[in-house]
């Protein structure tokens, strides 16, 4: 029988003496290794509902687009004094935001959460919405329409075509302003490019939008009362002829040439 070397011996001393120690550990491990197992399980189950949408947190981890309200280009009394400081905090800080805010709230879990405030337009049926995305649109577009104190239409191709189509840009003024004041109720009155180019005055109810049209929207007046009860009470047709002193006609020749 071979003779066991000394140093072999203490290996299996300290092999015997530790074995509880060791398997101990093991057991450990073996805890660890189940937990992480439990995690990752835990985590891919998790994973699955939260993306299935059935997960009440989602409300904490919102996944669909935020619509935001737009940063207007001038200050809140910049329109003053045809549209004044008061209406602005009101009209652009409530009316515009809440349709904001009513969007954001409506489209988390639907077929629209990640969708653009364009096409949620353009494929929406009609409901809330269709109403809030369209009217965040409009007014933005409205918004945009408008500059301190205006500027002039002269030397402009799309004054030319104004020319062309109504003689004389008062006539035009006068068309937009008849189509806006029969606008029954809330709603907008439009100026259109048409696909062959030419131009046309529209009105849409309440969050209608050329958007939905063949036709691409150039200018808009707001005619839902919130845009004037403040500074003009009911009387829309005032409202009306102090518009035309805010109209940003470089904004109006930029997107009929579709910039
Ligand atoms: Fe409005």
């Amino acid at each position: 029988m071979r003779r066991i070397g000394r140093r072999t011996r203490r290996k299996i001393f300290f092999i015997e003496k530790n074995k509880e120690v060791y398997e101990g550990n093991i057991r450990i491990i073996a805890k660890f290794a189940k937990y992480f197992a439990f995690c990752e399980v835990s985590h891919r189950i998790t994973r699955y509902i939260f993306n299935k949408k059935y997960n009440p947190l989602i409300s904490y981890f919102p996944l669909s687009m935020i619509h935001t309200l737009p940063i207007l280009s001038y200050a809140l009394d910049g329109l003053e004094p045809y549209i004044s400081k008061e209406t602005l905090e009101h009209h652009y800080g409530k009316h515009h935001k809440a349709y904001v805010d009513n969007l954001n709230n409506l489209i988390p879990g639907t077929e629209f959460e990640n969708k653009t405030l364009e096409e949620i337009i353009e494929t929406a049926p009609a409901g809330p919405i269709f109403n809030n995305a369209a009217q965040v649109w409009n007014h933005t577009f409205y918004w945009e329409s408008l500059t301190p104190q205006g500027n002039i239409i002269e030397g402009m191709n799309i004054g030319e075509l104004i020319l062309e189509q109504w003689d004389s840009l008062e006539t035009f003024k006068k068309a937009f302003n008849d189509v806006a004041m029969k606008t029954f109720g809330s709603g907008w009155a439009w100026l259109v490019k048409k696909p062959d180019g030419s131009l046309d005055i529209v009105s849409t109810s309440n969050a209608g939008t050329p958007l939905t049209t063949d036709n691409t929207p150039l200018l808009t007046c707001d005619v839902w009362e919130h845009a004037y009860y403040i500074d003009y009470r009911n009387r829309r047709a005032e409202y009306l002829e102090k518009f035309w002193n805010l109209v940003d006609w470089e904004k109006v020749e930029e997107r009929y040439n579709g910039i």
